[in-house]
């Protein structure tokens, strides 16, 4: 449906919260501001109510979660019966059947699916620690610490995660306390004017420089950057990683934690370049709104960890929460169920025209990036560069306009669309005009 505003953006109710979590939250996790932000009561759909009752247009998926949409009847049915009957266990200790019927799910649809034998998962409770279950898998798996990883790159942010990824304002303040076993290498796009040939040639030559000292264990990637502005990489990319991870035995990783379950149009993004990983790491849309994800490997790998001897070396309290792990096998049920890939594909088809009828307007729109339902749209300044206070000033502006958006990429200046799969064409026309008046 389409946004509806009953008061000015935020409104007294929003207005008064902030002013209390200004003096009870520390100040660097909420971004406040005259304009923003509005606090969230409930939401359906692609809409999002805030407190004072307006309603909003997600663009989103509240970061990449919510692709069925807010509160779709089957997650809360399965969420209310599993609530009703078991809301925490001991997961590593005496877990639960869900458990045992997700982590065989995620076996399902990754390794089995992609014919090349079963997968075995490790839990977690957060993306970050989806990433840093894998970086620790590729370490005991091969004895050599070192990682390639990618500028731009988005992992988390909790140190292991961190160490990793390729944006210097969320490493800059920490680095002295981060280690440095990462070795970062620039992330090649698909829009790069360069010679093909000459572009995968000199990525192969740094990659191989890396790989030739001999303590590199895994190679850690997003088969499409995501925070790092919807960048897809050239044709040649992921399957010159899986060549040389397999010459130099690295682990391939694939963090698929936004691109996963549809996202760009195919189950996994990998998926578009038809290169299997060794590790693949997942969380976001996998339960549909619940703090769980997965680091799923290849069992070969996998069964480098030694088994339990009654304590795990790599566990948390809530590992396998019965909870999460309902959510996702339900949410996995009905994104296979729904066939989204077609959907994805037609509702992109009118997300990126309407994107590219905005960009004819010239400046200040740069380039459209992206697949599926991952795109992104630079805002750019007089000279074409890089203009990211305008950007922050048309999130303002859409969001008085009963839009939600963010920013993404690292100078911060694309604005990402990465809305619920089922957002309509007349949602677009309104999204189109809102762009147009916020110019
Ligand atoms: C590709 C990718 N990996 C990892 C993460 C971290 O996930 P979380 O915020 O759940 O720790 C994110 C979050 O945006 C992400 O986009």
């Amino acid at each position: 449906m389409l946004p509806e505003l009953i008061t000015s953006i935020p409104g007294p109710r929003s207005r008064a919260l902030a002013t209390r979590l200004r003096d009870h939250e520390s100040r660097n996790v909420t971004f406040l501001s005259p304009g923003f932000p509005v606090f969230w009561q409930r939401a359906h759909g692609t809409n999002v109510w805030d407190a004072d009752g307006n309603r909003f247009l997600d663009l989103t998926s509240g970061f990449g979660v919510a692709s069925l949409g807010y509160t779709p009847d089957v997650i809360v049915q399965a969420m209310q019966a599993q609530a009703a009957t078991l809301y925490h266990a001991m997961g590593d200790v005496h877990p639960t059947e869900e458990k045992v019927e997700l982590c065989a799910t995620l076996s399902k649809l990754t390794f089995e699916s992609w014919s090349v034998g079963s997968g075995k998962t490790i839990l977690t409770n957060s993306g970050s620690e989806a990433v840093e279950a894998a970086l620790k898998t590729a370490f005991v798996a091969t004895g050599k610490p070192g990682v390639i990883a990618f500028r731009g790159g988005y992992h988390g942010l909790g140190y292991g995660a961190l160490t990793v990824t390729g944006n210097d304002f969320f490493r800059s303040r920490f680095s002295p306390q981060l280690a440095e076993w990462a070795h970062f290498v620039p992330y090649p796009s698909e829009h790069d004017p360069r010679d093909p040939l000459e572009c995968s040639r000199e990525m192969e030559e740094l990659l191989r420089a890396a790989l030739q000292r001999g303590t590199i264990g895994a190679i850690l990637v997003e088969p499409i950057q995501g925070r790092g502005g919807e960048v897809v990489p050239p044709e040649w990319f992921l399957p010159l990683l899986r060549v040389l991870a397999d010459e130099f035995k690295a682990v391939l990783i694939f963090d698929e934690i936004f691109t996963g379950f549809y996202r760009t149009g195919k189950r996994f993004a990998c998926d578009h370049w038809e290169v299997v990983p060794d590790l693949v790491c997942l969380g976001k849309a996998l339960t549909s709104g619940f703090p769980l994800a997965a680091c799923v490997g290849r069992a070969a790998v996998m069964d480098a960890w030694p088994p339990s001897d009654g304590e795990a070396i790599h566990t948390s309290t809530f590992l396998g929460n019965p909870l999460g792990c309902r959510m996702a096998l339900t949410a996995l049920e009905e994104m296979e169920r729904r066939n989204l890939a077609p959907k994805v594909h037609g509702v992109n088809k009118l997300l990126r025209a309407m994107l590219q009828q905005v960009q004819g307007h010239g400046k200040p729109w740069g380039a459209i990036r992206g697949r599926g339902l991952m795109l992104g749209l630079e805002v750019v300044d007089t000279h074409g560069k890089p203009d990211s206070a305008r950007a922050g000033r048309f999130i303002e502006s859409l969001l008085a306009k009963g839009v939600i958006i963010l920013s993404g990429s690292p100078e911060r200046n694309t604005l990402s669309f990465t809305p619920p799969f089922d957002l309509s064409a007349e949602e677009i026309a309104f999204v189109g005009n809102a762009l147009a008046e916020a110019m």
